[in-house]
C-alpha cells in the first residue's frame, strides 16, 4: 500500500528514501528531442556511464532497503548504457519495483525483468530522429513480450492531443497500458502554471547522477542543489546530512531555491507520486 509509505509525512524520519531516479546514462542520447535539456547542452553531464561498482556499493549498503520503486531515467538514453541488462539483473535482486523511461529506440533482453516502462510515446514532431517504423516495432514488441506494466508518456506540446488519440485507439484492447499526459517542464508553452504546494520530493525521495551526484529530483539538469557523492559518502550518510536536511527545512520554511520556485513539477504533480497513485488504483502496487 503507497500509504505505508507516505502517511507519516511531512518528516524526513526515513531512514533511507522511499523512491529513487538512477541515471545510467547522462549526456547523451541517439534522439534530439527539441526542449530537452540533453538535446540543448543544458546539463554538465558529458557521455557519462554510470559504473558498476558504484551500483554494487549502493546495493551492498542496503540503500534501496525502503524503497518501492526505482526507476531507470534523468537526462540520457538508459538502453544506451552497453551493461544495461546486468544493472537491472543486479537492481532486481534488491526487491524494488524497477522501472525504466526509454525513447523505445533500442530493444532490451533486460525489459523482461522490468515491472514499469514508461514509453516516451510523443509524436515523430517532438521526438526528432526517430525512425517510425523501427519505433513501434518497439514498443510492440515491448507490450507484447514483456510483463511490465506499460506506461505511455505524452508531453502537453505540439500535436500531442492528436497523438494520445492515435494511442488511444492503438492500443485500446490492452489492459497493461496506461496513456497518461504530463506538462512541458523545460519549455515555455504557458500551458501550466507554476504550482504553490510543499513538494513531497525531498521527503522521500533522492535522483542519483551518472556521476554519482545525489540529488533531490530528477529534474535537477545542473547540479543546482546536491547532497553529496556517492562514491565519497554512503546513501545514508547523504541522506542523513546536513545538505538534505537543509534542503527539507527549506520547504518547511518556504525559503526556496530558485530552481524549485520556477517547477511545474511539484507535488501533487510530483510524477512519481501521481503515476504510483494510478497504478495502486489499477491494482498495479
Ligand atoms: C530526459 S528523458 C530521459 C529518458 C529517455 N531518454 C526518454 O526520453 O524517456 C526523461 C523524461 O523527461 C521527459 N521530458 C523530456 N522533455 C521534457 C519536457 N520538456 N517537459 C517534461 N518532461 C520532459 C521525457 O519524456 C522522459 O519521460
Ligand atoms: S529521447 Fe529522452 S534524453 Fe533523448 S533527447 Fe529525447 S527526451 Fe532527451
Ligand atoms: S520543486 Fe521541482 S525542482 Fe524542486 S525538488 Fe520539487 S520537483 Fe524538484
Amino acid at each position: 500500500m503507497l500509504s505505508k509509505h507516505t502517511s507519516n509525512l511531512p518528516s524526513y524520519s526515513l531512514d533511507s528514501p522511499i523512491v529513487y531516479q538512477l541515471e545510467i546514462v547522462g549526456g547523451t542520447c541517439n534522439l534530439k528531442c527539441p526542449v530537452c535539456p540533453v538535446t540543448e547542452n543544458k546539463t554538465d553531464r558529458v557521455n557519462n556511464y554510470f559504473s558498476l561498482a558504484t551500483l554494487d556499493k549502493l546495493i551492498n549498503e542496503d540503500a534501496f532497503k525502503n524503497t518501492f520503486y526505482l526507476e531507470l531515467q534523468m537526462y540520457g538514453e538508459p538502453t544506451m548504457h552497453r551493461n544495461f541488462d546486468e544493472i537491472v539483473s543486479k537492481l532486481k535482486t534488491t526487491g524494488v519495483k524497477l522501472g525504466l523511461s526509454t525513447n523505445a529506440t533500442i530493444w532490451r533482453e533486460g525489459f523482461k525483468q522490468l515491472d514499469f516502462i514508461t514509453i516516451s510515446a510523443d509524436s515523430r514532431i517532438y521526438r526528432v530522429g526517430r525512425n517510425e517504423e523501427h519505433f513501434w516495432k518497439v514498443v510492440d514488441k515491448i507490450i507484447n513480450e514483456t510483463n511490465a506494466h506499460i506506461d505511455l508518456q505524452v508531453i502537453e506540446i505540439n500535436d500531442w492531443e492528436k497523438q494520445v488519440k492515435l494511442l488511444e485507439e492503438k492500443y485500446k484492447d490492452k489492459s497493461n497500458v496506461l496513456i497518461r499526459t504530463i506538462g512541458d517542464n523545460f519549455g515555455d508553452t504557458g500551458r501550466h502554471p507554476l504550482a504553490n504546494d510543499v513538494c513531497i520530493n525531498p521527503f522521500i525521495s533522492v535522483s542519483v547522477d551518472s556521476d554519482g551526484d545525489v540529488v533531490p529530483c530528477c529534474f535537477m539538469n545542473n547540479k543546482e542543489y546536491v547532497y553529496g557523492n556517492i562514491n565519497t559518502n554512503s546513501l545514508k550518510e547523504i541522506w542523513e546530512g546536513q545538505l538534505h536536511k537543509d534542503f527539507v527545512e527549506s520547504w518547511l520554511s518556504g525559503n526556496i531555491i530558485e530552481k524549485c520556485k520556477n517547477c511545474r513539477m511539484r507535488s501533487p504533480q510530483l510524477l512519481h507520486y501521481r503515476f504510483a497513485v494510478e497504478w495502486e488504483r489499477r491494482g498495479w502496487l
